[in-house]
């Protein structure tokens, strides 16, 4: 039976496909308008897969802000030990003909998820490694192999028993945006940022943001570039599929934003004056600053009607309130944060009509800033076990 297979598949944090999903729909109705996206099949909480089309493919490896991999997936083994692997691998891919690898190109081979599998990381990596080698060298076709700096990096992961090869579009992780010059002692991942902007509804033309407890900035900075979906990639990095010579038909020149008359409204407080510096520098380099209004000190300092006067002066009545709190690990005591999930609440309820998302790892959150929360999503931050809250305010 053949192995071969042509999915473009999307890899984020566990449960948050429903969001990837609804993101990459709108990046298609945006840019590819005439295209239908079919339904994606799930693989498990962080991941989904889609017929294999270049062009959404592309756009999703340009713009695609809630995945954390944006992947080509060409080989769907069920062998479960290293020698089956290796002879499905070899036939399907000396007879493969999408022509992704050229000569002299180098290669590089990670694993993710594979711990069930008979075999090591390593050695899968090793096969896999010899597997693409050997096929191409029937052809003529010289692959070379590149720890670092790969032209092609291939990613193997298992699902549901079953090993997948795919070929990373962007060649990185996806969080790895370019703009985050200084990221500070708890920064939130990229994608997360952008998941949660995402889990609040956050509609830019109407609605202000602002995050009181900023940090590096890295939840406004999301929120602006998913207003205008902004391209992912700053500072000169670019996807490495669009240097593929098996994409070059599709490759187009330098991508714009597909909403760039959309100007978000922004906000973000943060008390800590470190932070603050930190913060402007990544908002220069995201090109964000024109959007956001920097308060530097306590959220309690910054009067919700100062706020609600501000959104209007530029033009919205209403907003979200989106941030990442403290978790209490580096506050004083206990007590400290939970003073300071209650002021939060305080705060808020001062701003009727908004919206108010808080990810947080400490389950104390709910009960110290008083209400009830609309929606609970478990969510992890890294290793750590967290919860988005939605209220309504
Ligand atoms: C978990 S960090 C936020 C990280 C941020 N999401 C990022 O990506 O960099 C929490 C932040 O809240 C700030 N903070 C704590 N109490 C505050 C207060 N009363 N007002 C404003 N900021 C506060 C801390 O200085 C810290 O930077």
């Amino acid at each position: 039976m053949s192995i071969v297979v042509d999915r473009l598949r999307l890899v984020g944090a566990p449960g948050t496909n429903k969001v990837m999903a609804g993101e990459l729909s709108r990046l298609v109705r945006a840019g590819l308008r005439q295209r239908r996206l079919p339904d994606p099949q799930k693989d498990g909480l962080g991941a989904l897969a889609y017929p294999f089309d270049a062009e959404i493919a592309l756009l999703a490896a340009q713009y695609h802000r809630t995945a954390v991999r944006v992947l080509w997936d060409l080989y769907d083994s069920r062998a479960e030990r290293l020698e089956p692997l290796f002879a499905d691998l070899c036939p399907a891919i000396a007879g493969d003909e999408r022509a992704y690898g050229w000569d002299g190109a180098r290669i590089s081979v990670e694993t993710f998820g594979v711990e069930g599998f008979a075999a090591g990381e390593r050695q899968i990596v090793g096969v896999v490694k010899n597997a693409l080698v050997e096929a191409f060298a029937t052809r003529g076709v010289r692959l070379t192999v590149a720890p670092s700096g790969p032209d092609l990096l291939f990613s193997v992961r298992r699902y549901d028993g079953r090993i997948v090869v795919s070929l990373d579009l962007a060649g990185r992780p996806m969080n790895e945006r370019g703009y985050r010059m200084r990221a500070g002692p708890a920064p939130l991942r990229e994608d997360l940022a952008a998941n949660l902007v995402m889990l609040t509804r956050h509609d830019a033309r109407h609605e202000a943001l602002c995050d009181p407890m900023a940090g590096a900035g890295t939840i406004v900075i999301e929120a602006a570039a998913m207003a205008r979906a902004h391209p992912v990639w700053m500072s000169g990095r670019k996807p490495a599929a669009l240097s593929w010579p098996v994409f070059a038909a599709h490759a187009s020149a330098r991508p714009e934003p597909l909403f760039p008359d959309t100007r978000p409204v922004l906000f973000g407080c943060e008390l800590d004056g470190d932070a603050v510096e930190r913060m402007r520098e990544n908002f220069e380099a995201a090109g964000v600053s024109e959007d956001v209004d920097v308060f530097a000190g306590s959220f309690a300092d910054l009067a919700p009607e100062r706020l609600i006067a501000r959104a209007q002066a530029r033009g919205v009545e209403t907003g979200v309130i989106l941030s990442n709190p403290p978790y209490g690990e580096r506050l004083g005591s206990a007590d400290e944060v939970l003073r300071l999930y209650r002021e939060l609440g305080e705060w808020c309820r001062e701003l009727p009509g908004w919206r108010a998302g808080f990810f947080v790892g400490n389950d104390a959150f709910p009960e110290a800033f008083g209400g009830r929360p609309r929606v609970m999503k478990p969510l992890k931050n890294g290793p750590l076990r967290a919860a988005f809250y939605l209220y309504d305010l």
